[in-house]
This record gives C-alpha cells, sequence and structure tokens, in this order.
C-alpha cells in the first residue's frame, strides 16, 4: 500500500443494512439522551430497552414500504489506489440513520382500512419492553399515529418516521442528507412529505420546507410520576412538543403523480 494519498471525510448515504442495528440504536440512545419524552419512554438503564428497539428495527427493515437509509463517514482519499479504496470502504463509519416510508397509493390506503374498520383508524402499537413507561408510550405513540392519519388522510406521501445522528457528528450535514432523499423521493412523484418533529428537529425541517399543521404536547412529570416509569429522574417536569409537519412538493423536471391503481 502507498501511502501518498491524503484524505478528507465524506459523506455518503447509502441503504442500511441488518448488521448496522446495533450502531443505530446506539446511536438513537445516545441521541435522543437529552429529550425528555425518550428518557421516560425508554429508561437507558433497562436492558430490555436495548433488545427491543434493536428487534424492532429489525422487524421494520423487512417492511417493502421503509426505506432506511445511513450517512457513512467515509475517508475520501485522494489519489487512493484499489487496495486502498477498499480498505476504505471496509472502514466507513455509520454517523447516521433514517427511516422513511414510501406512500401508499389511495387503492391500498383503502384496501387497508377495509381490514382495519371505516369507523376510527385503528393504530398497531408493540409491546413495550419492562422498565419502559408504558402507560406514556402508549398514549403518545397513539396519539401522533392518529394524527397522522387524521391529517394526511388518503393523501399519498412520503413519511419521515425516524432520524438520529450520532451527536459527535451533528452539525455536519448528515441529518440534511437523510431529510433531502426523502424530499426529492416527494418532489418526484409530485407529492407531499409528512413527520413529526422532536423539539430538536423541528428547526432543521423548518430550513428544508416543512410547516407546522398541528402539535401535540405531553406533561412528561405528571405521566412519569403517576405511572412509576422513569426511574432515573431524567426529563422530569417538562411539558414535551411533538410538532406535526408537512412539506408540499416542488416542481421537479421529472415529478409524475403516482399510479392510483
Ligand atoms: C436533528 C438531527 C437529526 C440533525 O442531525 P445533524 O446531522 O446534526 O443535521 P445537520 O448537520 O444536517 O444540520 C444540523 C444543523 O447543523 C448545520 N450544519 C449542517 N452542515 C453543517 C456544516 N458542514 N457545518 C456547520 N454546520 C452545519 C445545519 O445548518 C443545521 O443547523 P440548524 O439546526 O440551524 O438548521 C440531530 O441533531 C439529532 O439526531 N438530534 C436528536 C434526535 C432528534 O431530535 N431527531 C429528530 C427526530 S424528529
Amino acid at each position: 500500500m502507498t501511502s501518498t494519498a491524503t484524505t478528507t471525510k465524506k459523506l455518503s448515504v447509502v441503504p442500511l443494512r441488518p448488521e448496522d442495528i446495533p450502531r443505530c440504536v446506539d446511536i438513537y440512545l445516545s441521541a435522543f439522551s437529552d429529550n425528555a419524552h425518550s428518557l421516560a419512554c425508554f429508561p437507558r438503564g433497562a436492558p430490555a430497552v436495548r433488545t427491543f428497539w434493536e428487534a424492532m428495527l429489525r422487524e421494520e427493515m423487512a417492511d417493502p414500504d421503509a426505506v432506511f437509509l445511513k450517512a457513512v463517514d467515509a475517508e475520501d482519499g485522494e489519489g487512493e489506489d484499489e487496495e486502498e479504496a477498499a480498505a476504505t470502504r471496509s472502514e466507513m463509519e455509520l454517523v447516521a440513520f433514517a427511516k422513511w416510508n414510501r406512500p401508499k397509493t389511495r387503492q391500498e390506503q383503502h384496501e387497508q382500512q377495509d381490514e382495519e374498520g371505516e369507523e376510527e383508524h385503528e393504530v398497531q402499537l408493540p409491546v413495550w419492553p419492562a422498565g419502559a413507561d408504558s402507560q406514556l408510550c402508549q398514549s403518545t405513540f397513539g396519539e401522533w399515529a392518529r394524527a397522522h392519519h387524521r391529517i394526511m388522510g388518503d393523501r399519498p406521501h412520503w413519511y419521515l418516521e425516524m432520524l438520529a445522528t450520532d451527536p459527535a457528528h451533528q452539525g455536519r450535514g448528515a441529518g440534511s442528507r437523510l431529510l433531502r432523499y426523502g424530499c426529492e423521493q416527494a418532489d418526484r412523484d409530485g407529492v407531499e412529505a409528512y413527520l413529526e418533529a422532536s423539539p430538536g428537529g423541528a428547526r432543521m425541517y423548518h430550513r428544508h420546507g416543512f410547516e407546522e399543521v398541528g402539535r401535540h404536547e405531553t406533561d412528561i412529570r405528571r405521566r412519569a410520576s403517576a405511572t412509576g416509569g422513569a426511574e432515573d429522574g431524567n426529563g422530569r417536569g417538562e411539558s414535551y412538543v411533538n410538532l406535526y409537519m408537512i412539506r408540499q412538493p416542488s416542481p421537479t423536471e421529472r415529478s409524475h403523480q403516482p399510479s392510483d391503481t
């Protein structure tokens, strides 16, 4: 191997793989470590929390409508030879990940509605891990999912469900790159993009054209003390605000409506 190459850090966005899941859970747990809702729902000292997140990501990766992406930090060597380039690729560090969901056509929405019943959109929630504040998880994740359904109805849209960047790599553009991926797909399809914004993400989403269309407020302290959850005391006494946000598509040369059939 020659040593003439100069290296700079370069971010690339590529599909996430099942073997990346433990690293994603590390990133999630540290990225949301100052998020009152996440701490109350998923106490970091509870071993079942990590197992739960790993199993959930593994299951969701099998969903054909889910698009899991990672931003990797590769040494981009100028003048690298083949051997060096191969070594570089194997050492790429995962610094951020995201889960986008593709739009469902109106027909798929209607088929799903038929299965679930017309009356009230039923929300499927997981069994929460031991140590979690199950009541808080149930009420907040349940309400956010119902709001998603109320707000978007049967309009096809791209949905950003998860986004987290390793705190050591925040502010370098990884989050924006992963966000832009879905926005570009939505523009291409001529459809809206939807997300629920944590307090930490709202500013970045505004900058990328998302606008608030509703919000949900939760008293973390009252719920945590009422249920005995969040034993470590983190995140107590906060009113947690989750924003519902939509981005309208920008016209692109290739934009077209997805098939409704
Ligand atoms: C929100 C989050 C995903 C952003 O990820 P990120 O990788 O830091 O995002 P970016 O680097 O693209 O942008 C973050 C900020 O850094 C700035 N930035 C981007 N590239 C930059 C660069 N090269 N140099 C300096 N600043 C830069 C951006 O302008 C942005 O500023 P803003 O917040 O004022 O808009 C990350 O902070 C995170 O994981 N937070 C905790 C979890 C969370 O809240 N996730 C959102 C769930 S809804």
